[in-house]
């Protein structure tokens, strides 16, 4: 099934986003936007923005955001085709399918999710029927995972054979280049396609929005020649770094009880949700990424992080830790008794004894004094100044002042030393990452080409140059002739920052095909990234309007911003002018024969004449207004 992407705007431009949102969330008219409290996150200030002007949403806490389709995607967790027809409905608009005669033009990553959902329907198969799958029963068995528990979570069994999986592709017709892609199977040199999981237990790894992504496979019996776990490898639709295992089954607990509970394994998960312990999201084994982190933060701020006694896992423990704290997590930590994991603690323990246990989860900051104390980094003068700065660096972590000075007054307090002594230790590491940031914006004040676009955590980029972000914010605007304008005089190339020029060209794109509508071009942005940034600048009520206050408002708010897009290109064509002076002055430096001396001094001069009658057209048009 597909739907034409006019069909698709046509749908979404038709919609107001401000009426629709308003049917699942309280907004309030605040300036020109309207807030609420977010959705997809705990807050108890407003940070949810609806602009009506634009048509998009965005959170400043969480950074959820995009059109009215994203809006419903995420709130109800379904899938953009979805999303669309809900909305079609909505607008009484009526959705015919284009007839797919070919299988050819159907949307790829569908068709790989379809192959997915077959192959997971055909491992569970195997587990629940087939006679070969009695060892994957009994081993289920035996490791006390319910069958009702094996179906809430897809979990199968692939046959230890090599052509399993392969035959069941070319009985039902599914591509094999695509199961292929998807590393459900793959192909010797001579081209004969072999099953990749075999004789191996089988977890489907599902989005949040649960569809099947991928799948993990853990063999039966400890083996020196086999990986205990195979996975699939990323694809189109599966990004590692971007999902979190069982987070589609515990989101909504996670939600309720706004604690998450952070284990390791596939296994650690499922039997923990067995006991009832239903907030529950797996690592997989690896550090968790920001991604991952952010995509959590959605749903909860705070997280006890779980782990194994041995050294791998604290290591890997360490780095989730510091990756939630930088992003303003509450985080609690809990080692467990040496050689158990949750899955065998609350199997041999209980439910009850597991949660006791949880009580005794530190915060990081008690955490990493018990493993000084343990390491006995205390008992000598020397180690004791060099563990209270460790421990200073681990609160600099903290964004949020206020949590920030707290912990600053816990190691104060905990160690008998005067709390401006731990402040002034924590100025410096503070002052120490601002300084390396204003070296880096000094140097951009010309635009000078950058290779890529630095999205900081809050959304706020430190590194290119402002005129830049003002064009970048006028091109998501949303308005027709300013976008003509500044793209009649700067081509997208002109960008220096790789990154705002792909966005330049995406908006070029639109010009060319008649939508530069922001919520248009929101949705053309992969990058989530990248797309929180546009949506925080294009919706801080502070950017175009307040600093150009000090301009004369005469017409409408069309006009103004065109005045700014004119002045905004001034500048950027002036900064060009400077840069190249520069670089010429610089080879001017180096030459030694009195001809090309000269050659370069007129250079020199012919571009100082360019940026004189380029500051007089600015007056010239100031005057004319
Ligand atoms: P059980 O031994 O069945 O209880 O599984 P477990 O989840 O406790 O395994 P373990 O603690 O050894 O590993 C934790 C997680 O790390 C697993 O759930 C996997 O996600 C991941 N992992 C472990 N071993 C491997 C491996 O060999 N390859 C890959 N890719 N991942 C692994
Ligand atoms: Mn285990």
């Amino acid at each position: 099934m597909r739907i034409p992407e006019d069909k698709i705007e046509e749908i979404r431009s038709s919609v107001n986003i401000v009426d629709f949102i308003s049917g699942y969330v309280q907004l309030k008219k605040r300036g020109k936007n309207y807030v609420g409290l977010c959705p997809f996150h705990q807050e108890k200030t407003p940070s949810f923005t609806v602009s009506e002007e634009k048509q998009i949403f965005h959170c400043f806490g969480c950074h959820a955001g995009g059109n009215v389709y994203k809006f419903l995607m995420d709130f109800k967790s379904i899938s953009f085709i979805e999303a669309v027809q809900e909305i079609a409905e909505y607008a009484g608009i009526p959705l015919e399918f284009e007839n797919n005669r070919n299988d050819k033009d159907k949307d790829l990553t569908e068709e790989l999710y379809e192959i997915n959902v077959k192959a997971a329907r055909y491992f569970s198969e195997n587990l629940l029927k087939s006679k070969e799958g009695e060892i994957a029963r009994n081993y289920f068995e035996k490791r006390n995972i319910k069958p009702k528990t094996q179906k809430i979570f897809g979990l199968g069994y692939a046959l230890p054979v090599w052509d399993a999986f392969v035959n069941f592709c070319r009985e039902n017709n599914i591509d094999l280049a695509k199961a292929k892609k998807l590393g459900l199977i793959d192909a010797k040199e001579g081209g004969k396609f072999y099953d990749k999981f075999r004789g191996r237990i089988i977890f489907p790894i599902f989005s949040p929005n649960g569809r099947v992504i991928a799948f993990g496979g853990r063999i039966l019996e400890k083996s020196d020649k086999a990986a205990k776990y195979l996975n699939s490898p990323e694809s189109e639709i599966y990004l590692k770094r971007k999902s979190l295992y069982g987070l589609y089954h515990s989101k909504e607990e996670i939600r309720k009880l706004d604690k998450a509970i952070l284990v390791e394994g596939y296994m650690d998960l499922i039997s923990l949700y067995q006991y009832g312990i239903k907030n529950v999201v797996a690592s997989s084994g690896t550090s968790l990424t920001d991604d991952q982190a952010r995509l959590l933060s959605r749903y909860t701020k705070n997280v006890v992080v779980i782990f194994d006694a041995d050294a791998a896992g604290q290591k890997a423990s360490m780095r989730s830790i510091e990756i939630l704290l930088k992003q303003d997590f509450d985080v609690k930590i809990l080692a467990l008794p040496e050689n158990e994991d949750p899955d065998s603690f609350v199997n041999k323990f209980g439910k009850e004894e597991f949660e006791e246990y949880l009580h005794k989860a530190m915060n990081f900051l008690e955490y990493q004094t018990s493993q000084f104390e343990k390491a006995g980094a205390f008992d000598d003068p020397k180690t004791y100044a060099e563990a209270i700065r460790e421990l200073v660096k681990s609160a600099a972590l903290v964004n949020d002042d206020l949590r920030r000075n707290l912990l600053i007054k816990t190691i104060a307090r905990k160690f008998g030393l005067r709390e401006k002594l731990i402040e002034s230790e924590l100025d410096k590491i503070l002052e120490k990452t601002k300084r390396t940031t204003t070296i880096r914006k000094n140097r951009d004040t010309v635009n000078k080409p950058e290779t890529n676009l630095r999205v900081t955590e809050n959304g706020i980029d430190k590194r290119i140059s402002n005129v830049e972000k003002e064009l970048l914010i006028l091109l998501f605007e949303g308005k027709q002739d300013v976008v003509k304008y500044i793209f009649d005089h700067i081509s997208p190339n002109e960008f220096t920052n790789a990154k705002i020029k792909e966005l330049a060209h995406l908006v070029f794109e639109g010009l060319v095909e008649g939508n530069v509508s922001t919520a248009f071009l929101i949705s053309k942005i992969e990058d989530e990234k990248i797309r929180n940034y546009i949506l925080t600048l294009t919706l801080s009520e502070e950017p175009i309007s307040s600093k150009w206050a000090d301009m004369s408002f005469s017409g409408d708010i069309e006009k103004d911003s065109l005045k700014i897009a004119m002045d905004a290109v001034k500048k950027f064509k002036l900064n060009q002018i400077d840069y190249k002076i520069k670089i010429k002055n610089n080879e001017l430096q180096k030459l030694t024969d009195e001809s090309s001396i000269r050659e370069k001094l007129s250079e020199i001069r012919q571009l100082q004449e360019n940026k004189k009658m380029l500051i007089n057209s600015v007056e010239e048009k100031k005057s004319i207004d």
